[in-house]
């Protein structure tokens, strides 16, 4: 564990440490590679290649401070940043999967991870077994000699379903695998897997990490030497982020807490106001009383808040598309945790997802009651 115990909005802002060069912005280095010093400094980068930067698909500067942030934020030794979130699912299960290894997944997934593990890790040797993992005992039961890992999302994408982490990890260690968290939905302010005891986290900084809907951008941290077979695997198959992309996640990183302060208040005035409304059938969304998932994620989250993200379902689905029409606050576009508010149609032909920003609130409020309004 990283032992810094000053609080989180403190640890987004100055997780990178001082620069070098005095510099208050993290400087981007913009650059292939570095001149070595003389013969000396050429084997050291040899002998400990992510330790000295000499190539920025290994090491980089700017990539480095967006690390040290990372790894502040989660209390974890160790963090590695990524092109994108589904490299850094990709890189991590491709070590973990070496030569023959069994995951256990979520059966509630992101869809492009859930299609990685269904249709193209099989190809790599590897195989999977999809579990509901609200029920303990069919996870327990799924387990075998080459299981590495148990995958899952906290909390589950569209459906914002709240599992319970350290219920999971218990099983996850008891059969000698590791528990491999995407936190994308909570993010660390929400809460951190690493302290609930999960081995590694993983997040698309894409989406609140960053916040500005700028750069593609993938994070995890863990520690031990599978996070060295993670890094070995991020060189060789080059999923390492930019330095450029690096610097636009370090600037979103410092007013994360902040960011997801607002969304979270808003998010629960706006799924009372969906639950209240006669064009819904059933609200997602961990932070009301009645949620399913509520005891849990407010056992999980301290109760303070429950994240931006919330989906619905309509009482008469065939009406989808107009309610998703009818917005005009809320942008009609894929991704999350943006500042802008984003209203998403989501593969389920009954569920609308909204992602909520920071906009003023009454606005975004009049806007979904407006759009609700149109599916009576
Ligand atoms: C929960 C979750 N994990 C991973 C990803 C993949 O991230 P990226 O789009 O940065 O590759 C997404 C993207 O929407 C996501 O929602």
């Amino acid at each position: 564990m990283n032992h810094d115990d000053r609080g989180l909005a403190t640890r987004l802002v100055h997780g990178r440490g001082p620069n070098p060069l005095g510099a208050v912005a993290t400087p981007v280095f913009d650059t292939a590679s570095f001149a070595m010093a003389d013969m000396a400094a050429h084997r050291r980068t040899v002998e400990a290649p992510s330790v000295h930067d000499y190539y920025s698909r290994v090491h980089n500067p700017t990539v480095a401070a967006l690390e040290s942030t990372l790894a502040s934020i989660e209390s974890a030794p160790r963090a590695l940043a990524f092109t994108s979130g589904m490299a850094a699912i990709t890189t991590a299960m491709l070590a973990l999967g070496r030569r023959g290894g069994h995951f256990i997944a979520s059966d509630q997934l992101f869809v492009n991870s859930r299609e990685w593990l269904a249709h193209d890790l099989p190809d790599f040797g590897c195989e999977v077994t999809f579990v509901d993992l609200t029920n303990l005992k069919a996870l327990d039961a799924a387990f075998r000699p080459a299981t590495r890992a148990v995958f899952f999302e906290e909390f589950t994408n569209p459906l914002l379903d709240v599992l319970d982490i350290e219920a999971i990890v218990a099983i996850a260690h008891d059969h000698d695998a590791l528990a491999v968290v995407d936190n994308t939905f909570a993010t660390p302010v929400l809460f951190r897997p690493l302290e609930l005891g999960a081995d590694i986290v993983i997040h698309s900084a894409t989406k609140y990490l960053a916040g500005h809907g700028r750069v593609l951008a993938g994070a995890l941290a863990g520690s031990g030497p599978v996070m060295d077979s993670i890094a070995l695997l991020r060189r060789r198959l080059g999923t390492i982020i930019t330095p450029h992309n690096a610097a636009a996640v370090i600037e979103g990183l410092s007013t994360l807490e902040l960011r997801v302060d607002r969304a979270s208040a808003t998010a629960l005035r706006l799924a009372e106001l969906a639950d209240a409304h006669g064009a819904t059938s059933t609200v997602n969304y961990p932070g009301l009383p009645g949620a399913p998932g509520h005891e849990l994620a407010y056992r999980l989250t301290g109760g303070h808040r429950f994240g931006g993200m919330l989906s619905f379902t309509l009482r008469r689905p065939a009406r989808k598309a107009v309610v998703y029409d009818a917005f005009t606050q809320f942008v009609r576009a894929t991704s999350l945790g943006d500042v802008v508010s984003l209203v998403d149609s989501v593969e389920d032909p009954d569920v609308l997802r909204l992602s909520v920003g920071v906009e003023s609130p009454d606005d975004l409020l009049t806007d979904l009651e407006k759009a609700l309004n149109a599916a009576l």
